[in-house]
């Protein structure tokens, strides 16, 4: 449902957004765009389509939690092949506008057609459609910048719906730098949830402050961080920079407003206890820092050592964790006794509580002893996972 207080967007002023989204949580991330105001909301595969007017464009950078990045679509076509991606690619836009051959650019292509089946190709083409209209019309082009382009294309090809061509649709890229990344977190850490992910897992415990939460295994805290930075209003993009600050049409005025409405969410209120445990003396450290950054320190309590050494706070309350599933980290039978023994310890101290936790190995969860209640395949950096709800008894 849409927040009350903001007004639908003209369609003359709206346009199609493309959020890019970690794979599992395209629901919670459809309800997440929707609930921030934008329209026509679609689930896709790793992907949520939705309409969007600037402001709400503004307000999704700003305040979803969910989205690797946000797209916003100039054109979309029917691609046939080489030759429609080229001529449809030279027609997309007002290039006049959007890629002065001042401004430099990069262009990064997904998905493929018969054809078109290289994105590296499928990405030159749209680059060389693009500078061969520069020279043509001003004599001159814009360079390649990989690493900090003034403006970032997206080319995406599928295969359209059945009865209709193949489609091209091109976008430019809002964000940037991947938006997981708040600015709060140093990037070390033993195997650390991306902060999307995380965020998306705990919006799918339905967690809003009001009971005791609890990551036995914590690693940088990720979980609990972004679960206070939810229950407290703290918007994930006050922090950090993004690409459509460098737009053309960039309007200065109503991204203040945005940002100043965002802002204005925080609230320092009290939360139930939050508490986080790690073995790693070292890493234990870098999850403080963490939410010392975020500023969600002085919600959280940090506890060293052994998870099945753990005395929970007063409950019943919730259990979330991401215990080394032996990817990454850990590996064989210590660790199906590291399951087993946290079932034991959350039995025998956390009965009436919810536990969810994201596995990434049947064999291990198995040693648990519980029998989940529901079940939500998620990709966690690649590595197919389940987040497992269980109702401890
Ligand atoms: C997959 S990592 C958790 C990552 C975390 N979700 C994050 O975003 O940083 C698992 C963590 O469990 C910790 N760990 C392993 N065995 C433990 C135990 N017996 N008690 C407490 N922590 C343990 C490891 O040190 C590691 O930091």
């Amino acid at each position: 449902m849409t927040e009350p207080g903001w007004a639908a967007a003209h369609d003359s002023e709206a346009f199609a957004c493309i959020a890019v989204v970690p794979p599992g949580l395209e629901e919670p991330a459809a309800q997440e765009l929707s609930s921030l105001g934008a329209s026509a909301v679609q689930p896709l595969r790793r992907a949520v389509r939705c309409r969007t007017d600037a402001a709400t464009f503004y307000r999704l950078h700003l305040r979803a939690r969910l989205p690797f990045r946000l797209l916003r679509e100039l054109a979309r076509f029917p691609c046939r092949g080489r030759d429609d991606l080229y001529w449809g690619v030279r027609e997309a836009a007002d290039w006049s506008h959007w890629l002065p051959s001042e401004a430099s650019f990069r262009v990064d292509a997904s998905g493929s057609l018969p054809g078109l089946n290289h994105s590296h190709y499928s990405a030159l083409q749209v680059k060389n459609a693009l500078v061969d209209w520069q020279r043509e019309v001003w004599g001159r082009r814009s360079s390649v910048n990989l690493e900090d382009p003034d403006l970032a294309l997206h080319l995406h090809l599928s295969p359209g719906r059945p009865g209709q061509l193949p489609q091209a649709s091109l976008s430019v890229d809002g964000s940037g730098e991947s938006l997981h990344r708040r600015g709060y977190r140093a990037r070390l850490g033993l195997a650390p949830l991306k902060e999307n992910l995380a965020a998306g897992l705990i919006a799918l415990t339905g967690w809003d402050g009001s009971v005791p939460l609890l990551d036995p295994l914590c690693g940088s805290g990720t979980l609990l961080i972004e679960a206070a930075c939810q229950a407290l209003g703290r918007a994930p993009g006050l922090g950090r920079g993004f690409a459509l600050q460098r737009w053309p049409d960039f309007d200065a005025d109503l991204w203040r407003q945005e940002a100043e409405a965002a802002a204005a969410l925080a609230q320092d209120r009290p939360l139930a206890p939050i508490l986080g445990n790690e073995a790693d003396p070292a890493v234990l450290e870098q999850a403080r820092a963490n939410a010392e950054a975020a500023g969600v320190a002085p919600w959280i309590n940090w506890r060293g050592g052994d998870c099945r050494a753990l005395e929970p706070p007063a409950g019943p309350g919730l259990v979330v964790c991401n215990p080394p599933y032996g990817e990454r980290i850990g590996a064989g039978d210590s660790l199906k006794q590291l399951y087993a023994d946290l079932g034991q310890m959350l039995k025998q101290r956390c009965g009436g509580w919810t536990l969810w936790l994201l596995s990434g190995n049947p064999e291990l969860t198995g040693a648990l002893r519980m029998k989940a209640s529901r079940k939500v395949p998620v990709s966690n950096g690649g590595i197919d996972c389940r987040w497992l709800q269980y109702e401890i008894r």
